[in-house]
């Protein structure tokens, strides 16, 4: 079974490539991973949230979140807070920064801003989060910049309100909802529903881009199927594994699994990632957030854990990719493709069940 290719997506102005997109992920969707993700077959990434106090914008943390040199267009910002005037000034300040389209935190529990929860806490108060909406959406439409909202889909499973509030939304102008299949109660526990996704998106005329859980080709195409989203939004499962967004692509256009990426492929994309990771973070940073994203990458492969452990005590940046590029160079000698311990499992059961049925045949 093949599902129509989901085509280009107008959102405001902009026309993205694709309906398969990168979820805001703080610490991991950086600007150096949105750009990886981007060129390996995502339509479209959210920056991480940046926060809606003032007092913290020129930090270091703040400024290299609204870093968006190189990146593809569209430039999405997702901004964090619980006062209404503050992030109506928040969207602005990223607007002059680079930003073309703003995406309002209520689907992540964010850090406390102003001593109040923001992001999915948002949730629990209708009113003020309808009075954020309202402000974010004043302060951008004669910008012409587009807002979007993610949530959950409500507080908690007795308070599911994720329709009413995305209604609301779309009364007040925003141009997109995401629906993140959990309550905020849930944090990352459970599984991820998607009945409430299909009711977000049976109730608006906006797109509504379904997420939550999706981690393969085949799990994208079950959620499009269930919720009839517009888009949807892959965010744990492109750790380390960024070219999921062509897998997804080609399953969603052929119904045939593409094969896992060829290691030589696969070794010129993460270095390159490393190096545009450095250059944003500076040497010593850099070293050491990079190593969550190589321990991502290699952790699928046979001996990728022991090689994170060996990985994570080496202390410069060009050691770290010698290091990766040597112990990637070791598995092609062995394989052509990424040799994914769950595919090399599911190979030696079928080659067990074939040895098994030739044993009794012959018997
Ligand atoms: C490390 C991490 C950081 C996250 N940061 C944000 C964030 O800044 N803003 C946001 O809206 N959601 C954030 N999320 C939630 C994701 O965008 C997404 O909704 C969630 O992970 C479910 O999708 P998944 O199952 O594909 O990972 C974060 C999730 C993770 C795992």
């Amino acid at each position: 079974m093949t599902t129509p290719t989901p085509g280009p997506l107008a959102l405001g102005p902009f026309q993205l490539p694709n309906r398969l997109f990168v979820a805001p992920m703080a610490g991991v969707t950086d600007r150096p991973f949105r750009v990886l993700c981007k060129k390996l077959g995502a339509g479209y990434a959210v920056s991480e949230m940046v926060t809606s106090r003032k007092d913290l914008w020129n930090s270091l943390k703040t400024s290299r979140r609204a870093n968006h040199e190189g990146e593809p267009a569209p430039i999405s910002v997702q901004i964090a807070g619980t006062e209404a005037a503050m992030m109506a000034e928040a969207a602005a300040y990223n607007i002059d920064r680079g930003a073309q389209i703003i995406d309002i935190n209520m689907g992540c529990p964010a850090k406390k801003v102003c001593n109040k929860w923001a992001g999915s806490a948002l949730m629990q108060d209708e009113p003020l989060a309808l009075e954020i909406i309202e402000a974010v959406v004043a302060a951008c439409a004669p910008r012409g910049v587009p807002v979007t909202l993610k949530m959950r889909t409500g507080w908690c499973q007795a308070e599911k309100n994720a329709v009413a509030l995305a209604r609301a939304a779309e009364s007040a102008g925003i141009a997109m909802v995401t629906v993140h299949g959990r309550t905020r109660e849930q944090g990352y526990t459970g599984q991820a529903e998607y009945d409430t996704i299909a009711a977000v998106k049976a109730a608006l005329r906006i797109p509504v881009v379904a997420n939550g859980d999706i981690d393969s080709p085949r799990k994208a195409r079950e959620v499009l199927a269930a919720t009839g989203a517009d888009a949807i939004m892959v965010g744990r499962a492109a750790q380390g594994r960024p070219w999921i967004f062509a897998e997804i692509a080609h399953f969603l256009a052929t119904g045939e699994e593409l094969p896992a990426p060829r290691i030589a492929d696969a070794k010129r994309w993460l270095v390159e990632h490393l190096h545009d990771h450095y250059s944003l973070y500076g040497e010593l940073t850099g070293m050491r957030s990079a190593r969550k994203h190589i321990g991502w990458a290699v952790r699928a492969l046979p001996g990728g854990e022991d090689f994170r452990r060996r990985m994570n005590l080496l202390e410069s940046c060009e050691a770290q990719v010698d290091a990766l590029s040597g112990w990637l160079d070791a598995l092609a000698d062995e394989h052509d493709r990424l040799p994914y311990l769950a595919a090399l499992d599911a190979a030696n059961d079928e080659q067990d069940q074939d040895e098994d049925q030739e044993r009794r045949l012959t018997a």
